[in-house]
């Protein structure tokens, strides 16, 4: 085999441990960073005025309401956190998830609202029908089965309305076929040309979503969603579906879950090397709460260590609760 060896001398001539002596060293040695403009941070839309009530499961999560997510999404803003995801639970959920298209959704009215009071915020939107449909499922459900192609429609019909109120990015998150071509020829002929796509494109069938279908209100009334999200022994599928979502026009490609999902990430960004997000979802979140609270480990210690692993795993982006706690802690230099 014809490999360059790389010149590094043998102990005791190297020795490792030289870098690693001072906090001033090892900053400077350091391979990976992570800053504030790393985070994308989601947020859960409630009707209603003056609500803000805490995800039992997702300590510091909150569902607001329109007002108290224009004050979340100031602060947000103040600490150098450049983007928002929208996760919206209507007032009344159906068959076949009206409120998701809705001109005056819950969604939609935080755009308007945020867009005034904070211009300089990005906002994007999750694009899914489960936490606007009565069984719970992210598209429509007939004999049983959750169907592809009709469910494509509305997600379409979602997306627009979202641009139409003002979202900067949509993301779509439901893993039917064909979902984001369908999404971007809908937004060219609306008008929007240059309104970019962010898909969840290796989203897995995981246990991780525990504490979110909590917060969204949309855990599965029947069944569960391995017919459309992706089987967590696959890998080389991966590539396929981040593939498809290219060739259909995606922007930025997204893996979900993050933690373990580390080698899917730095495979879709070798292969691609696309700007790449990863999603450090709600049960990453909650089990680092949990054990922190119980004293069992140190919460911003592992914090830290989790999200950087993250973006040395490749990604460029991360969605994360802990957004708010890790701008602090780095505004602070506590790290
Ligand atoms: C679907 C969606 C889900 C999450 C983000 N978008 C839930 C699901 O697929 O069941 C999960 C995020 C998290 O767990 O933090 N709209």
């Amino acid at each position: 085999m014809n490999i360059v060896e790389p010149n590094v001398a043998s102990f005791p001539v190297s020795r490792l441990r030289r870098l690693r002596m001072t906090p001033a060293l090892r900053s400077m040695v350091r391979e990976t960073h992570l800053g504030p403009e790393d985070f994308i941070l989601p947020l859960f839309v409630v009707p209603g005025s003056n609500v803000k009530k805490e995800i039992s499961s997702m300590p510091g999560v909150f569902q607001m309401s329109v007002d108290q997510i224009v004050r979340e999404c100031a602060d947000v803003h103040a600490l150098g956190i450049p983007a928002v995801i929208f996760f919206g639970i209507p007032a009344e959920k159906d068959e076949v998830g009206s409120g998701a298209y809705d001109e005056h959704g819950v969604v939609q009215e935080a755009l308007r609202a945020v867009k005034k009071e904070v211009p300089g915020l990005f906002l994007i939107t999750d694009v899914c029908l489960c936490e606007y449909t009565s069984h719970g499922h992210c598209g429509i459900v007939r004999d049983g089965e959750i169907v592809n192609d009709e469910s494509v429609e509305l997600l379409v019909r979602e997306a627009v309305s979202h641009a139409e109120a003002g979202a900067d990015m949509v993301a779509p998150s439901d893993m039917f076929d064909g979902r984001v071509g369908a999404i971007r020829r809908g937004l060219d002929e609306h008008d929007f040309p240059n309104m970019p796509i962010m898909s969840y494109a290796a989203k897995y069938a995981s246990g991780f979503y525990g504490p979110f279908r909590e917060a969204a209100e949309s855990t599965p009334k029947f069944g569960d969603r391995r017919s459309h999200q992706m089987d967590p022994a696959n890998s080389n599928e991966a590539l396929r579906e981040v593939q498809a979502d290219i060739d259909e026009g995606a922007d930025i490609v997204m893996v979900k879950p993050a933690m373990p999902y580390l080698d899917i990430i730095r495979r879709v960004k070798d292969t691609f090397q696309m700007p790449t997000a990863a999603y450090n979802v709600s049960g990453e979140y909650s089990m680092i709460k949990a054990a922190g609270r119980n004293g069992w480990i140190d919460e911003p210690r592992v914090m830290m260590e989790v999200l950087t692993s993250i973006k040395r795993a490749g990604a460029d982006i991360i969605l994360t609760y802990f957004a708010k706690d890790a701008a602090k802690l780095m505004k602070e230099k506590k790290y």
